[in-house]
């Protein structure tokens, strides 16, 4: 059977997401990437997930990472999610950033933060599914940053 890849992934992109930034320690290194695979799991246990793309130059820092935090992006946040999301752009300097108990800082403005002990982690095709236990969180008002289509907006401009 033949499958349409590129209409699949446009398919996929008729869901609205947010945008979260995943942050793990590289050494004595935070590294960041941008990520809308984010999503719930259970309330107790607390436990959320994302996906990272086994072809990701990052792969190894964020499989193996003992914790990782995710931090929820504004809409004033694009400038931040094009930028992790660029291949090879990791680091995080000049960005506002919090420390965490746990290691890997998160961002300081985000809309919320989870600080994610590593649970478990799954195979999912071309990604590996990585679930984290939230040890702490926080939370902020503000317009979450959406991303449908394949483009950036905000919950007002969609
Ligand atoms: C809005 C958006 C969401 C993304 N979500 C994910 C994701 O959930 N998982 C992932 O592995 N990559 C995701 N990416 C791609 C990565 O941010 C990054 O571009 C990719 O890993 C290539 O860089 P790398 O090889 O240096 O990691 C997303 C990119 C964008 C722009």
């Amino acid at each position: 059977m033949t499958f349409d890849t590129k209409a699949f992934r446009q398919a996929l992109g008729a869901f609205p997401t947010g945008v979260a930034v995943v942050i793990a320690a590289d050494g004595p290194h935070p590294t960041g990437i941008t990520a809308n695979s984010f999503t719930s799991v259970s309330l107790d246990p607390p436990l959320v997930l994302w996906c990272l793309a086994k072809d990701s130059q990052r792969y190894d820092i964020f499989a193996g990472a003992p914790g990782f935090t995710i931090s929820i992006l504004g809409a004033e946040h694009r400038e931040v999610s094009a930028r992790l999301a660029r291949p090879g752009e990791h680091r995080l300097d000049g960005l506002p950033l919090i420390k965490t108990a746990l290691g890997p800082p998160a961002l300081a403005e985000a809309l919320a933060v989870f600080e994610c002990r590593h649970h478990d982690s799954k195979d999912g095709g071309d990604h590996t599914i990585l679930i984290g236990e939230v040890v702490r969180f926080l939370r902020r008002e503000g317009e979450p940053l959406v991303f449908h289509g394949g483009r950036y907006g905000a919950l007002s401009a969609i």
